[in-house]
């Protein structure tokens, strides 16, 4: 799809082959004034399913009509937006990608009527969250298709015929482009098997995304990490062939006045448990543990994208987890580069591991704040389910930043607490720390093994194991696989962050 436009115009007269009419609940069997209007000159069907009780405005409903007679516009699509009352534009996101998932084989060129639309001082946001729908819904992993399916959607235009708003409205686009442009390469590298997705091709791509975007991109392979002393991260790839990386992407690099963000992510290419190996029946899945890591890369590119005036830093250590003739084994102890040392009791809790040494390194950019994503426990997949992530921090202020951020974006983070209860489990019998907590909680010791590694700054630890796949084909993952999740809640959080600078 080309970059959607904005027009003031009417929908109805546009040149396409289809027009999307967004509709909140019918009220008294009678569509709002603009689809009315828009409907009456394209021969009054709409009315018609509306009036016999076809299409009733509910959420993801839908309702497609073929326009009657030899014009441009051969077809309608309605699409609910649910109750005016209690409205989240999360409705607009959803209404946006179901005429996508409905009209992307069929209309080359789309028209979407914002004239039922409460644009108020939420326009760019509406907008945006429209424009999200289409754009999310719309990318597909096909790269090992022989033949991937060719969308026939090019152009979308968003037409409001009073042209109120307009330009609030062409911001909504452009943030929706590229906050769309980065969960969708968050979701690319996301989905890569492991015999692709290696560190070292997760490092080349972060490369190529930071030249083209205008970003600072460093990459440290395992001989820099041992002269950091990262004993904690290097030993997880011990078992594996491939070499750790430790990616740095920077935005606004050397600008000493903004306020300092850096951002952490578990990029562990493919988890095989090592020795303390996984059974094998959903262990593919675990290509997916580099989610974190490639939600931190797909933000960096938003957030170079908008240009926010903020000093951000991407930190995703990448590493395979395998259990090769040098793995680490049960049992084992290790130093990270805080000189903390860490009996490693459970293989599998291997992203604490390469985490730690990645959070150390988070410190001499001496950040205002630290977020680190990871799918880091099943336990917290069994806690939250799949519809939240988990977030762990002891900052009741960051925990409120970004649980509003979660709930303008729908991607929710649900706090657990952080009490030195849980800290304290993770300390070791022989040396400071262990790598495996009791039987119970095992999300909130993980974040609490996590917090040795970040001395007293402001940080948050997002567990989003339950919320980085999905296989469930939702409006705007109907491909299924990497959900991306985490790269439009962080930029929302960023970009209040930038608004209020409320960092510091
Ligand atoms: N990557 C897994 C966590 C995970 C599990 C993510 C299921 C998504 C779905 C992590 O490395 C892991 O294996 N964690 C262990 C920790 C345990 C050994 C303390 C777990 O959750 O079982
Ligand atoms: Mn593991
Ligand atoms: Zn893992």
């Amino acid at each position: 799809m080309k970059k959607p436009s904005y027009k003031k115009a009417d929908a109805g007269a546009e040149a396409v082959d289809a027009v999307v009419l967004p509709v909140h609940e019918i009220q008294k069997g009678r569509l709002p004034r603009g689809a009315a209007r828009i409907d009456k000159a394209l021969g009054g069907l709409a009315a018609r399913a509306v009036k016999d009780g076809d299409f009733k405005g509910g959420r993801d409903e839908q309702f497609s009509i073929l326009v009657p007679g030899t014009g441009s516009v051969r077809r309608m699509l309605l699409v609910g937006l649910g109750p005016k009352e209690g409205f989240h534009n999360d409705a607009l996101r959803r209404a946006g990608a179901n005429a996508w998932n409905t009209l992307s084989s069929r209309s080359a060129r789309v028209a979407v009527s914002l004239d039922d639309l409460t644009l108020g001082k939420e326009a760019g946001a509406d907008v945006q969250a429209l424009v999200e729908g289409f754009e999310l819904a719309s990318y597909r992993f096909d790269r090992f298709k022989k033949e991937p399916a060719k969308p026939k959607l090019e152009r979308l235009v968003l037409c409001d015929s009073t042209g109120r708003e307009a330009t609030a409205a062409r911001q909504g686009i452009d943030a929706a482009r590229a906050i769309a442009e980065g969960v969708a390469l968050a979701r690319e590298l996301g989905n890569l098997p492991g015999n692709v997705g290696r560190p070292r091709v997760l490092a080349a791509e972060a490369r190529k995304m930071a030249r083209k975007v205008g970003l600072g991109a460093k990459v440290l392979g395992e001989k820099e990490m041992e002269k950091q002393g990262m004993g904690s991260l290097l030993s997880v790839s011990l078992g594996s062939v491939e070499e750790a990386k430790l990616i740095v992407l920077e935005h606004n690099k050397g600008k000493k006045d903004l306020p300092t963000i850096c951002l952490v992510g578990k990029g562990l290419t493919f988890d095989s448990g090592g020795i303390s190996i996984k059974p094998s029946g959903d262990m593919d899945k675990m290509r997916y543990d580099k989610c974190g890591g490639c939600v931190v890369i797909g933000t960096m590119r938003a957030v170079a994208a908008l240009d926010l005036p903020l000093h951000v830093v991407g930190i995703v250590p990448a590493s395979e987890n395998m259990p090769g003739g040098d793995a680490n084994k049960p049992g084992d102890v290790v130093t990270a580069s805080n000189g903390k040392t860490i009996q490693i009791l459970n293989t599998d809790a291997e992203g604490r591991l390469i985490l730690a040494d990645a959070l150390v390194y988070a410190q001499r950019y001496e950040p205002d704040v630290i977020v680190d994503l990871a799918t880091l426990t099943g336990a917290c997949m069994v806690a939250l389910g799949q519809h939240c992530c988990g977030l762990m921090t002891k900052d009741d202020s960051l925990a409120k930043e970004l649980v509003r951020a979660g709930n303008a974006t729908r991607e929710r983070p649900w706090r657990l607490p952080l009490w030195d209860e849980y800290i304290d489990e993770m300390k070791g019998d022989a040396t400071d720390l262990k790598n495996l907590g009791g039987r119970y909680g095992g999300a909130i010791t993980a974040g609490g093994f996590l917090s040795h590694f970040v001395g007293d700054r402001r940080w948050a630890h997002l567990d989003i194991a339950g919320v980085s796949w999905d296989d469930s084909a939702r409006p705007y993952n109907r491909g299924k696989g990497a959900t991306g999740f985490g790269v439009r809640l962080l930029v929302a959080w960023l970009r209040d962050l930038a608004r209020g600078g409320a960092a510091r």
